[in-house]
């Protein structure tokens, strides 16, 4: 494809001036830090110090410094062309304990990074939760026990308490799939279980934590805009053959249907409930709290799932298979940014939300540093421009998406992966801590500026 072609079919023109352009990073992947001023060891920090259990023995003890370098960092998001940052909050550095007394030193830090944000006319986007559970909860039964979604209520009050006269987006969950799926199921994310019942049992009071915070911000702050922010994928059959279709309706269920139904009012899909066998623990009024009206919903968007029928593998029987003449990314992920764009349709038609973002899309690849210091990433450059092309075709079929949000604003501790997988926008030497903005983050930022001066490209 000629550069021309590659502009013609990466047309922005539909998404609208105002359109939100943000970068995305989490606590425990950037700030290292993780014994000063306080905080306490989350799940993370067990987890990353269990032998076995991260690439290369990684751990987010140093990671990207970011804790001690928040005004460098700042400086990045603006480089980098975004208006907004979405960032998270480490529980465990303001109620180390997981409940009980507050440390203000973790306050001040998040205090800091707020106004540091708002004086370079940067929009603050908070989550609550990004899967740094306080170890001391996990001791208590974690997200399995019921008291834990009560305490990250009570966190979430401190938090809003002293930010939100400036803070208004919040969101409540990152990804709650994956705290609850890949950490109580899979096993290959804190805390490491592989337990059914344990699973179905955190989903669960993941979404009642979810309610309760969301009846928390808005008892504190009424202005506030409330979302959560769920990664979804598009689940198709790899064949025709009724045990594939099948496969893909459960793939479904256990992907999506199983995380925006209970949000968006529907309760919890039937089809799901008797494959899982697990009672839920709902208590009278559970499901309205659950089901509280958002402000906004957040898609993490990175893969679809092609997947076959395998009856003897674990629920939800799919197994993912790759089609053949699919590109990958360092991830092994499929690129294809299409799925994007069903999926914001989806949101729209199907479960008619009425304001969207996408608060995570990005992709890793094997960047190298040249000569000159200079790091040049054209296969991330065009994952970019072919997903936000996917989200104006999205927008111009009627999708109320208001933003997009790259991961990640630094290369950072990829969870399981470690180090080795870079997604950022900004490449970091871990050994100097040093940055150095790769070539897509520079493209990133005059995609904006084009958009924002509504001078990006027509069809051609
Ligand atoms: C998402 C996570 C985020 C990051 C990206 C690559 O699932 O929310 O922290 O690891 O994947």
């Amino acid at each position: 494809m000629t550069i021309s072609e590659r502009k013609s079919v990466n047309d922005l023109s539909a998404l609208p001036a105002d359109f939100t352009w943000g970068v995305a990073t989490a606590a425990y992947q950037i700030e290292g830090a993780v014994t000063e001023d306080g905080r306490a060891p989350s799940i993370w920090d067990t987890f990353s110090h269990t032998p076995g259990k991260v690439a290369g023995g990684d751990t987010g003890d140093v990671a990207c410094d970011h804790y001690h370098r928040v005004p460098e960092d700042i400086a990045l998001v603006k480089e980098v062309g975004a208006g907004a940052y979405r960032f998270s909050l480490a529980w465990p550095r303001i109620v180390p304990g997981g409940d009980g007394p507050v440390n203000e030193a973790g306050l001040d830090f998040y205090d800091r990074l707020v106004d540091g944000l708002l004086d370079a006319g940067i929009t603050p986007f908070a989550t609550l939760y990004h899967w740094d559970l306080p170890q001391a909860l996990q001791d208590r039964g974690g997200w399995t026990v019921r008291e834990t979604a009560e305490h990250f209520a009570a966190y979430t009050a401190v938090v809003v308490d002293r930010l939100g006269d400036r803070v208004k987006d919040w969101a409540t969950l990152n990804e709650p799939l994956c705290s609850a799926w890949i950490g109580h199921l899979e096993g290959t994310m804190a805390p490491g279980l592989t337990d059914l019942t344990a699973a179905v049992r955190a989903s669960y009071h993941l979404h009642l934590g979810h309610g309760l915070a969301v009846q928390a911000i808005r008892a504190a702050t009424p202005d506030a805009r409330v979302g959560i922010v769920n990664n979804l994928s598009p689940v198709e059959a790899a064949t025709d053959r009724e045990a594939d279709r099948a496969a893909a309706v459960r793939g479904d269920g256990h992907i999506n249907r199983w995380w925006l139904d209970p949000i968006l009012g529907r309760g919890y899909p039937q089809d799901m409930v008797d494959l899982y066998g697990v009672e839920l623990p709902v208590r009278e009024g559970d499901m309205e709290l659950i089901s509280a009206p958002l402000d906004w919903m957040g898609v993490n968007y990175y893969f679809r799932q092609v997947v076959t029928a395998d009856a003897t593998g674990p629920v939800p029987h799919a197994k993912q298979v790759y089609l053949p003449g699919s590109r990958h990314t360092h991830m092994d992920w499929e690129v294809h940014a299409q799925g994007l764009e069903q999926l914001l349709l989806r949101l729209t038609e199907e479960y008619g939300v009425q304001r969207l973002y996408v608060t995570e899309n990005g992709a890793a690849y094997q960047d190298v540093v040249l000569a000159d210091g200079s790091v040049h990433d054209p296969e991330r450059t065009q994952y970019l421009e072919e997903h936000l092309a996917a989200c104006a075709r999205a927008v111009r079929k009627g999708a109320p998406l208001a933003g997009y949000f790259a991961w990640s604003l630094l290369d950072n501790f990829e969870w399981a992966y470690g180090y080795d997988k870079r997604f950022g926008l900004v490449h970091v030497d871990y050994a100097t801590q040093r940055r150095t903005v790769k070539s897509s983050g520079r493209r990133y930022a005059e995609l904006a500026r084009e958009v924002a001066a509504g001078r990006s490209r027509k069809a051609a």
